[in-house]
């Protein structure tokens, strides 16, 4: 049987750990040809020896709008088309309003927002023309968590570009869709900024949130990211995909 992504080359951003390195690997079992991104030296090495060789490990950060300049230049370099872009790397800071300074806020909304349309912009030239681009959204966007207000907004501005880039680049055959996670057992977690103990209670709060009272697998996630990828879901077009045990639904 021919594998779901055959013949498909694939960009992960933030791929050498948790959603992002577990999508990379189920991508390459259907048969795509992958490149990730990540900016932790350990983490690209690391990945680099789980997805072997033929995988591409690039050190970018999504913050920065001249190195997605950089990486969209590196992979014109190496690929000879993009068929998906999966938007994955996110900064998940979460801290009470009174927290925040402009430079927490602009470091979230650059790697959560600028940065991927930026990157998105640059990637334009080397696109396919059935391209399946998908965005990392959240839950988060849908409900009203606390501590959450500046990722949350910043993942609502990425799911609105799923919609208004899908509009804009529907001609070509370029569909943009988002897949929104609810909370996943991963190491994002213990990227918050918490204490141990703020961070056990946090996950215990979150857990006891989800109708389905678990939080979801890396696993899960990525089986979703394969469909949106795939042409299985080529009648999807700007739409946003709950995958987040009930959360935003129940
Ligand atoms: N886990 C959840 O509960 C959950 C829920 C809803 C949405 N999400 C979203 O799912 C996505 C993946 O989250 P995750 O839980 O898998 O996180 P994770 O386990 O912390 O992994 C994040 C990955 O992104 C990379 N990354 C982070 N910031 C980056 C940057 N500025 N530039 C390039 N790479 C960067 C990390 O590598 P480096 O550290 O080396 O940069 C790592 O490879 C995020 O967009 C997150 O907002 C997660």
């Amino acid at each position: 049987m021919t594998k779901r992504l055959h013949n498909k080359y694939a960009l992960i951003t933030g791929g050498t750990a948790g959603i992002g390195l577990e999508t990379a690997k189920q991508f390459q079992l259907e048969g795509a040809t992958i490149a990730v991104t990540g900016r932790n030296e350990t983490g690209l090495v690391d990945a680099q020896a789980l997805l072997g060789n033929q995988a591409l490990v690039l050190k970018s950060d999504a913050c920065n709008v001249e190195q997605q300049a950089e990486l969209a230049q590196r992979l014109m370099d190496e690929f000879p088309k993009l068929d998906i872009v999966y938007i994955n790397a996110g900064d998940v800071t979460h801290k009470p309003l009174e927290d925040w300074d402009e430079t927490s806020f602009d470091q979230v909304m650059n790697t959560n927002l600028k940065g991927p349309f930026f990157l998105i912009q640059s990637l334009l030239p080397l696109l396919s023309d059935s391209a399946s681009i998908i965005l990392c959204g959240s839950v988060s966007a849908q409900i009203g968590l606390a501590q959450s207000s500046v990722y949350a907004a910043s993942k609502a501005g990425l799911i609105s570009l799923a919609r208004t880039l899908s509009g804009e680049l529907k001609e070509r055959g370029i569909r943009v869709n988002s897949i929104s996670p609810g909370p996943t057992q991963t190491d994002a977690f213990n990227k918050f900024g918490l204490s141990k103990e703020k961070r056990e209670t946090l996950i215990e709060e979150v857990k006891a949130l989800v109708p389905l009272k678990r939080m979801g697998s890396p696993w899960e996630l990525a089986q979703a990211a394969v469909f949106m990828a795939s042409d299985e879901s080529a009648y999807m077009l700007g739409s946003e995909l709950l995958i987040d045990g009930g959360v935003g639904n129940l």
